[in-house]
């Protein structure tokens, strides 16, 4: 026998172990409630878990116990067996700007089977989605044209970040934006919306660029930005682009703008930086998922000196993004 306390269940060691351990349910709960469409069956109001199981195509005893447990973290409200949407399952309702249901459903069917292989992917240095898949993150979208559009909409369902860009930065000088990887074009039409004297190019495979947002002033080219990348811009918008590579890679990528670009032009690089506690989790998602990483300014700041640009500054977005400027030296 000794003095010392027992460790058991509510030691704060052990419970933060648990609580780690156990993300996954939360996860999956709000994913299976995603794909059944849960939040546009209660758009018109409350309903008794019976019915929106019946309407959902779900047996009522195994949803009411999802439901209860996202309730318990805050998504969905569960009352007397009547369910409802609150502020955070709103945005799992389909459609609209800014909606996170794809976004959901990419996490909890593709990235959440790719992350089970997680182990063996660090144990042999490549990416989990190749492990899994057995071909990369891109691949397999160019390959599920279905996925792919899913993909596109969830990217440009980070509204949050995209509206604040226009703003952030002081487009006033630039002629016209390139956005390299600019999936559906979502952020690209929300700068030609706030600046009508800009023109927009948006560079993507060919396959995204079908289902472009439509605007006047933005003309979609096909690319691999691997080969060459689209001359004509004096501003290259490079949007969660550099996380998905390798420092190799993204080196590629970079030199390839900077043959496309005059001296003087400008590269916009958006992507979060490290150590912050976003970056850092997505920078697990990168390695599991595309194979690419999250970097520090320093990390970016050599990528650009080494391929004929340099960082100039960071202007901070919403979520941890920032906007990284770095000049055509
Ligand atoms: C993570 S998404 C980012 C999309 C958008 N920029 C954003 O911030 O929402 C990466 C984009 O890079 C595009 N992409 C991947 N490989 C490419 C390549 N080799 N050439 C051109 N685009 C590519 C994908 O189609 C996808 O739209």
């Amino acid at each position: 026998m000794t003095d010392e306390a027992p460790s058991g269940p509510t030691d704060s060691g052990a419970r933060r172990i648990q609580e780690v351990a156990m993300g996954y349910y939360s996860s999956q709960a709000l994913y299976v409630a995603a794909e059944l469409g849960i939040a546009d069956l209660l758009e018109s109001g409350p309903m008794p878990v019976p019915d929106l199981a019946a309407a959902a195509g779900a047996d009522e005893d195994s949803l009411f116990r999802i439901l209860r447990l996202l309730a318990r973290d805050g998504v969905f409200e569960l009352s007397g067996g009547v369910a409802c949407l609150n502020q955070a399952a709103e945005q799992l309702k389909t459609g609209g700007q800014g909606t996170m249901r794809d976004l959901v459903v990419i996490f909890g069917r593709e990235f959440y089977r790719a992350f089970g292989e997680l182990l063996s992917a660090v144990r042999s240095g490549d990416d989990a989605f190749r492990v899994t898949f057995g071909r990369g993150l891109f691949e397999y979208l160019k390959e599920n044209p279905d996925r792919g559009r899913a993909f596109d909409r969830a990217m440009g369902a980070g509204a949050v970040f995209f509206n604040s860009v226009p703003d952030a930065y002081n487009f006033a000088p630039v002629t016209t934006v390139v956005d390299v990887g600019g999936g559906n074009g979502t952020l690209l039409g929300s700068i030609l919306a706030a600046h009508p004297h800009v023109e927009g190019i948006l560079f993507d495979a060919a396959p995204v660029i079908e289902s472009a947002v439509a605007h006047p002033r933005l003309t979609a080219v096909a690319g691999n930005f691997f080969n060459s990348i689209v001359e004509g811009g004096d501003a290259y918008l490079f949007s969660r682009i550099l996380h998905d590579w390798s420092d190799q890679q993204c080196l590629k990528i970079l030199a390839n703008c900077r043959r496309a670009i005059d001296p003087g032009g400008r590269i916009l690089v958006i992507e979060r930086l490290l150590p912050g506690a976003y970056a850092t989790a997505a920078d697990v998602n990168m390695l599991a998922v595309t194979g690419g990483r999250e970097r520090s300014r320093e990390e970016f700041a050599a990528l650009m000196s080494r391929t004929g640009f340099e960082l100039r500054r960071v202007i901070p977005l919403p979520l941890e993004y920032n906007v990284i400027e770095g000049a055509a030296v």
